[in-house]
Order: structure tokens, then sequence, then C-alpha cells
């Protein structure tokens, strides 16, 4: 049984609330799981739980067991980074929840920061540096490969969701669409956090948050990088022709990635993923919301163009990208 009610229920067998009229308050943004704020005498603290069915318009399950990959994450990263995670509270594999402490105070969200065109260097590099620490120490690590064997999850929430999905609108595209995907089913390199976006991202001025770990796996660690870099693409069309200071974001990202995790044979798989993640997020199944027809219709011309041209040089992407965004609307 899934609601605050039931949640209260399970909080008080497993000893991880204490006194009466403790009080459950929803927190706002999650699509697959419960979320809240939990109020317990003089604690305070949050507690996550997964959901068996996404909230999202089309029917689309995903395995519950991801919860504990969540929290499995969470405790793999703060052994080296513990700032940059949630500290950890009870932890259940059996009931699929975990409490963890509440971020609140100075802390804003990363991506109401971006839609409100606050872009800032020092939070991609600070995010670059997060994300290649977690992808150094993961490197080769039998154990980061052991906890995060999640190849089913990951093709379902990611690689058939955004790329396949995606293809499977574009037949022209797709070959390379079904080629991509099955690439990626098969690399097996460090650990992906297989979510890191704007929205799961807290900052304060003394630490940067990475929260909502449930896509962890051990693969392809050019997905991260793609993924976030294709939100710094998508807020610079959002806020076009207005320039938004994306570039700097985009360019610093990417260098300081490779400060502490030097990998420039990676370049070419964070581009090709960055073409067909920006698609996907106009027509895949989690496509972005605050895009209007106009600039969902830019996107599809410059990855229709640039994809089959195969030339996945970061700089050539974001050199066309911000020619193309300075003629846009005039
Ligand atoms: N520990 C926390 N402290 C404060 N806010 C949180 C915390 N965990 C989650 N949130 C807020 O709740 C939102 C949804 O949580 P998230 O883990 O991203 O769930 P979902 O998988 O549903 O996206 C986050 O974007 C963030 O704003
Ligand atoms: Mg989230």
């Amino acid at each position: 049984m899934d609601g605050p009610g039931a949640l209260i229920k399970l909080l008080e067998r497993d000893g991880v609330i204490c006194t009466r009229g403790t009080r459950l308050t929803p927190l706002g943004g999650g699509v697959s799981c419960e979320i809240y704020l939990v109020e317990d005498g003089d604690e305070t603290f949050v507690v996550k739980r997964a959901l068996a069915k996404l909230k999202v318009k089309a029917d689309w399950f995903a395995d519950i067991s991801r919860n504990r990959h969540e929290w499995e994450y969470i405790r793999y990263v703060a052994k080296f980074l513990p700032e940059a995670v949630p500290a950890l509270g009870h932890c259940s594999a059996t009931d699929n929840y975990f409490a963890m402490e509440h971020l609140s105070g100075s802390f804003l969200n990363w991506k109401q920061l971006l839609l409100a065109g606050k872009a800032n260097v020092e939070h991609a590099s600070r995010a670059a540096d997060i994300l290649a620490q977690i992808h150094r120490h993961s490197d080769g690590d039998a154990e980061a490969m052991r906890l995060f064997d999640t190849t089913p999850n990951f093709f379902q929430l990611r690689i058939e969701s955004y790329l396949l999905a995606t293809g499977a609108k574009h037949p022209a595209l797709r070959p390379l669409f079904e080629t991509e995907a099955a690439r990626l089913a098969g690399v097996r390199e460090c650990l992906v956090h297989g979510d890191f976006s704007p929205k799961n991202i807290l900052i304060s001025p003394e630490r940067m948050v990475v929260l909502d770990c449930e896509v962890a796996w051990y693969g392809e660690p050019a997905f991260d990088l793609a993924f976030l870099l294709n939100h710094f693409f998508l807020k610079a069309l959002l806020h076009a022709p207005k320039d938004a200071a994306m570039r700097p974001m985009i360019d610093k990202f990417w260098i300081d990635y490779q400060m502490v995790r030097p990998s420039p044979e990676m370049e070419p798989r964070v581009g090709r993923l960055l073409l067909m993640l920006m698609l996907a997020r106009v027509d895949g199944k989690s496509p972005v919301e605050y895009l209007d027809p106009k600039r969902r219709e830019f996107i599809r011309e410059f990855v229709q163009e640039q994809l089959p041209v195969e030339n996945f040089s970061l700089r050539r992407i974001s050199d066309l990208w911000f020619d193309c965004l300075g003629k846009f609307g005039k």
C-alpha cells in the first residue's frame, strides 16, 4: 500500500519515528516515488519510497528495487565525497524506502536557477568535479560493478525510453539510435548516476548535493556528461534570443571534468549521446515541459542535420548550436 498512512505505520514499525503526531509533508517534483518531509518531535528528515508505477501520462512501470540502488549509490559516494550526497538514515530493502538528511535553509534547486536565467560557471565546475570524482573512484571497481549491475533497469528507464522511443519516431535516424542503444547496453566502465540533471542537484554556498540516484548503473560514463550538458543546451534555447550565458558553463563543465578524470577518447561518445538526448527530450517518452513548438522544431532540425554527419566534437556541436541560436527568431 502507498500513501502517508501506510508509510507512518512502516516508520513506526521500523523504529524510524518514535513520537505520536508525526507530520508528513509531500515534497514536490517526484514522478517515481513518494517523498515526504518527516517532522518527528525535534527531528526533521526526508523519506523516499519507490512507487511501482511512475506518475506520468504514458503507462510506465519500473522495478522498485531502484530504491535500494539509490541508497547504495548514496552510501558508496559518501565514503569518499560525503558532502556531495545527503546523509543517510534508515534504509529498508524489504519495503523500498530510505530516510535521509533534509537539505533545507540556503539550498536552491539548480533547475530553478537555470530556468530563471541564473547561469554560474562555478556551479558547472563543482558539478564536473563531483561527477568526475565519482566516475574516477568507481573506474574498474569490482564492488561498484557488483552493486550496480542494473542494466535491465537502465535499459528500461533510459535506453528504451530515451533512445529507442526517439529512434522509432524518426525512421531516417532509427538505425543510428538502435546502434547506439546496443553499444550503450554493453559498456561497463564505472558508476553512472543515470539522472544527473539540474533538477536533481541542490546548491548552497558551501555544498552541492546530488539527489535522485535510482537509475544508478555500472556502465557508460559518457551518458552522465551528455545528460547534464543537454540541459545547458536546452536552457540556452529556452532563453534565446537572449544570451543566457550557457556556453561558458558547457565549456567549463567539460574542461573541469577532464582535469579530474582525463578521458579525451570519451568526447565522441559524449557528443553522439548529446545529439540523441536533445532529440529525446522532444520526441522521447520524457519530453521537456518548457519548450514551445518553434523551439522543439529547432531541435529536430538541428539533430536531423548533425547526427548523420558523425562528427561529434563538442566544440563543433557547440559552435554550430550557438551559431544557429544567434539567428533564432530573427
Ligand atoms: N533530502 C532532501 N532534502 C530536501 N529536498 C529534497 C530531498 N530529497 C528530495 N528533495 C526534493 O524533492 C524532489 C524530488 O526528489 P527526487 O529524489 O528527485 O525524486 P524523483 O525521483 O521523484 O524525482 C527533489 O527535486 C528535491 O527538490
Ligand atoms: Mg528527481
